[in-house]
């Protein structure tokens, strides 16, 4: 907003803290620095990937102009703004991950045969501007160097530009904006490549580090009233200090809080004879990014009821792994684990009908109230990766090599839920893994993180 738009009260708050830069600091900030040579590194690896992907784009809209917006900072309060994460489709389409800049453009322009695409995003401002000193967001003073041109162009193999230089028009197409490119932009990333695959399976490896840092930590976290805060900064601090990030916020849910799908307030404590569930996933400096969970007993044993709602749901899990496979619809991984859902809970007697019942598609349904999420999604650059493809292409699409997903069931008896009885109020169990289909069948990436009951019981004996 303009000051001269800008009512007293923000035109004092803009001015209060401001001091005049004097003509001696006018004079001495511009001069006396060192030439800053352009740092070409050699390509990124990504570099080999993104052009075939690309051109997948450019066949896919012949002679409209597409744009592909990073996005841009969002603010968090006031004049601080929530870390920069760039739009997955941007990431996908240019490769710049962790360190793609704000405000940047991806632009399609229409050519003889095809596009030509040019990377448009403000480059570092030279040392005379006011920029470089005088503004927060983005003078290289206050948030460090920022690349040229030439060397995003070096890095990412795509030719660039200053964002001064790009004008939208009437007629362009804008992922975000416009449905049918944004659709694209999503479904193209449902079969992963190599490239992908490898940092998927890396970030799955990591976040296991992860976790293992948490069952270390057992004693110390069960000892803090905030426990479940000690288990977030615990796998914060492993994913920081390997130099990642993450890919969403930890859940971190211990007793009944387990029962919250998405509890991510973590500031319950950890008490030990009750389940802890924790969801939790590594992101790379590539964006790609692990979902994982695993629910723990914490004191290091399963109580019979707990172990019996814990088998339950890895019975779940191994059914969706059986099921899935090439030429199988995703949504027939959701119906393995449910069936298994449905028959135990109504063996327990938790239903008013059959299994047989609960599982018809039209009446029933009873049994998803102990679990009314799905079993499964796409895994990518998101953790719900490829969010805006349409259904026949997701849920009922079929599974093809090359796709990642989770297989995630889980069973929660909420505290107050009167259809259960007393001993197994406040249990919630889910186990995720990370799958990649393959020609042969899937592939557990997460596999080496313990799964079963008897496993899970088995790291925590050796860990903590
Ligand atoms: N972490 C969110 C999910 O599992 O889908
Ligand atoms: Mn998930
Ligand atoms: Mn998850």
């Amino acid at each position: 907003m303009g000051e001269q738009n800008a009512t007293p009260a923000e035109t004092a708050q803009s001015t209060n803290r401001r001091q005049p830069f004097p003509q001696g600091f006018l004079d001495s900030i511009s001069t006396g620095w060192a030439e800053r040579p352009d740092i070409v590194a050699a390509a990124r690896e990504q570099a080999r990937y993104t052009g075939r992907r690309r051109d997948l784009v450019s066949a896919a809209f012949p002679g409209r102009r597409l744009v592909v917006p990073a996005g841009e900072l969002k603010v968090r309060s006031n004049d601080t703004d929530f870390p920069f994460r760039a739009h997955s489709a941007f990431a996908h389409l240019t490769g710049w991950g962790a360190d793609a800049e704000p405000g940047a453009v991806l632009v399609f322009d229409p050519a003889e045969s095809g596009h030509t695409v040019t990377l448009f995003f403000r480059e570092r401002a030279d040392r005379a501007t006011a920029e470089f000193y005088g503004d927060a967001a983005i003078g290289e003073f206050w948030i460090g160097p920022r690349p040229s041109l030439a060397a995003v162009a070096a890095d990412l193999r795509i030719p660039t530009g200053h964002i001064d230089s790009f004008v939208p028009a009437d007629g362009d197409l804008v992922v975000g904006e416009d449905p049918g490119l944004t659709r694209f932009v999503s479904e193209m990333r449902l079969v992963k490549d190599e490239y992908e695959i490898a940092q998927l399976q890396l970030a799955v490896d990591v976040t296991a580090s992860g976790f293992d840092d948490i069952v270390a930590n057992l004693d110390r976290v069960i000892a803090h009233p905030r426990g479940e805060r000690v288990v977030e900064g615990v796998f914060h601090q492993r994913a920081r200090s390997d130099g990642n990030g993450e890919g969403y916020d930890t859940i971190a849910a211990a007793g009944p809080h387990a029962c919250y799908l998405h509890w991510t307030r973590n500031d319950g404590a950890v008490v030990a004879g009750d389940l802890m569930l924790v969801d939790a996933g590594v992101e790379l400096d590539s964006l790609y990014t692990a979902d994982i969970t695993r629910t723990l007993p914490v004191s290091g044993t399963f109580t019979p009821a707990q172990r019996r709602v814990y088998e339950t749901v890895r019975e779940a899990a191994d059914a969706a792994f059986a099921a899935a496979r090439p030429g199988v619809r995703f949504r027939e991984v959701h119906a393995a684990a449910m069936a298994v859902i449905a028959r135990s809970v109504a063996g327990w007697g938790l239903l008013p009908v059959s299994a047989e019942e609960a599982l018809d598609a039209e009446l029933g349904g009873q049994h998803r109230r102990y679990m009314v999420h799905g079993t499964s999604h796409h895994l990518g650059l998101d953790v719900h990766d490829c969010a805006q493809a349409r259904r026949e292409m997701y849920y009922d699409g079929v599974l093809t090599a090359g796709m990642v997903f989770t297989i995630e069931p889980g069973l929660y008896f909420q505290i107050d839920d009167l259809t259960v009885p007393a001993e197994l109020r406040g249990i919630g169990v889910r186990i995720e893994d990370d799958v990649l289909m393959t020609e042969h069948g899937p592939v557990n990436l997460s596999a080496a993180i313990p799964r079963t009951a008897d496993e899970v019981e088995a790291w925590i004996a050796r860990g903590r």
